[in-house]
């Protein structure tokens, strides 16, 4: 993981603020702790959602860390009384143990879960709480279009391994993960999402604040125009503009939840 390329766009990633918001929410609506005092929120992003979480407990202490610029500095202009951190969570240690880590919709784009997840837990003070969201729609047609576009032979070698195929794991997989971890209180959940899209190819501009991003590390210019006008061709066959001008986009996600 490097810090040197940012492929992140928080203008991009804001255009569907409200559903893209909503998991997290649900989320933090969950985490059974009464009054943190420590939490970190890895891989914060815009800030937005680490300003829920300090809404919920204005007294805690709060770190909002995150390994892009552009999405920190989005996150600053919140002005709130939050220490935010430009880091690669893999390799970063908050300074003492804490009572919360809270993590949505970052870890899919790591791999060696495992290691991942023994890394957030070693940041936790007794009796501290993980609280993990992740998209689990890699089957989905937005991504299975988006690889199979890859894949064609114009790009197929320029995106060999860009796009992975299953990052995130059932939830069997991660109840053993928590539990070979120690938690003992363990709560998993799967949501599937109807986000209600408006505007031209929605589900094309979702993607493009998240899950293009690698492509776009790859492709600029004229290729990304190609690549774009391919894959949103095949998007439109397949998520059909209601008469009304509603596009349903369903989002399936995994939530991780768990205390010692
Ligand atoms: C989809 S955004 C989620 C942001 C925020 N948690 C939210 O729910 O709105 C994913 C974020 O993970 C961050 N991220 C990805 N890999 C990371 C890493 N290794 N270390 C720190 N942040 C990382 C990205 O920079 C990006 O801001």
């Amino acid at each position: 993981m490097t810090m040197t390329t940012d492929r992140w766009n928080a203008d991009q990633y804001l255009k569907f603020s409200g559903p893209r918001f909503r998991p997290g929410l649900d989320l933090l609506g969950h985490v059974p702790v009464e009054a943190p005092g420590r939490i970190v929120d890895i891989g914060c992003g815009t800030g937005d959602l680490t300003l829920a979480i300090q809404a919920r407990w204005p007294e805690a202490r709060i770190t909002g860390m995150d390994m892009s610029a552009d999405m920190l500095a989005k996150a600053r202009k919140h002005g709130a009384a939050i220490d935010w951190v430009q880091a690669d969570l893999t390799r970063w240690q908050p300074a003492e143990p804490v009572d919360l880590v809270y993590s949505n919709a970052v870890l899919q784009w790591l791999p060696d879960h495992p290691a991942i997840f023994a890394h957030l837990t070693g940041m936790l003070a007794g009796g501290g709480a993980l609280a993990v969201q992740m998209p689990r729609n890699f089957d989905a047609p937005s991504h299975v279009l988006m690889r199979e576009t890859a894949a064609e032979p114009r790009w197929r070698e320029r995106l060999a391994g860009v796009l992975r195929e299953d990052p995130v794991a059932g939830p069997d997989a991660y109840y053993a993960l928590l539990s070979d971890l120690g938690f003992s209180h363990i709560d998993i959940w799967e949501t599937e999402y109807q986000h209600v899209l408006t505007g031209d190819d929605p589900v094309l501009e979702w993607v493009k604040g998240t899950a293009l991003t690698p492509v776009f590390a790859v492709l600029d210019g004229e290729d990304r125009a190609a690549f774009i006008a391919d894959y949103a061709a095949k998007l439109r066959r397949t998520y059909v503009r209601r008469p009304d001008g509603v596009t349903l986009f369903p989002f399936r996600r995994i939530f991780l939840v768990a205390r010692r």
